[in-house]
């Protein structure tokens, strides 16, 4: 049975029966985070695009815990170039891992990297299925709302959907609930939102509403450990 923690902002771990996922881990700057790098174990760290509230502390931790990183080719490619070792994938695209099988979907999105030299390419943002230990957990990334979620609940029982509720730059609470509707997840589980004024929401109000659409959800607080 998977066991996830949630880290704050879109940063979870997922332990699994033969693997630990790091998925997103930005810790270092999150204001939300409550975990140092340095204390994060993980066999595999799985990003969904290149902002740095994503990519975050992804490359140090894979190279001090020598764990692979999964993310779209584009941003492993800068990853290995950044001395940690890879799995590139893309979108659609699905491998067998030895702790289980990953996806990647659509995420309406951009997944570029700012740095002195520019804005770095990274290519596409996306969202992962993670089916492991007899579950399906799908971490949409950063997105706006899209249509093709109903394509993606149809062709998976999704028992835990980690959604962006706190607008601006993805889905607000609204968008979100629809966007439930859509994946029909055994449990619906809010993220990305208040760990920065420009993304303050109340997570509650996505539960109560997602719930009055008929979809389980809850709040994780940041640090707290739960099953699927
Ligand atoms: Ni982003
Ligand atoms: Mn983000």
């Amino acid at each position: 049975m998977p066991a996830l923690t949630f880290l704050g902002h879109a940063a979870f771990t997922v332990d699994l029966t033969r693997a630990t996922l790091a998925i997103d881990p930005f810790l270092t700057g999150n204001p939300s985070a409550k975990l140092k790098p340095e204390g994060l174990r993980a066999d595999y760290v799985l990003l969904t695009h290149g902002h740095p509230d994503h990519l975050g502390d992804g490359i140090e931790i894979a190279k001090r815990n020598k764990a692979t990183i999964i993310a779209p080719f584009e941003l492993a490619t800068y990853c290995e170039g950044q001395g940690a070792s890879i799995h590139p994938m893309h979108i659609g695209g699905a491998h067998d891992f030895p702790f289980g099988r990953v996806k990647l979907t659509i995420a309406v999105h951009g997944s570029g990297y700012p740095s002195e030299q520019g804005m770095l390419y990274m290519g596409n943002p996306c969202g992962f299925l993670i089916i492991a230990d007899g579950k399906t957990v799908y971490h949409a990334g950063d997105t706006g709302i899209f249509y093709d979620m109903k394509l993606i609940g149809e062709m998976n029982r999704i028992d835990l959907a980690l959604l962006p509720i706190g607008g601006n730059f993805t889905m607000d609470i609204d968008d979100a609930v629809k966007a439930a509707e859509f994946l029909k997840p055994g449990l619906a589980v809010p993220m990305h939102y208040n760990t920065f004024d420009i993304i303050t929401t109340n997570p509650e109000d996505f539960v109560k509403k997602a719930e009055a659409r008929g979809v389980r959800a809850r709040v994780v607080e940041v640090g707290e450990r739960f099953t699927v």
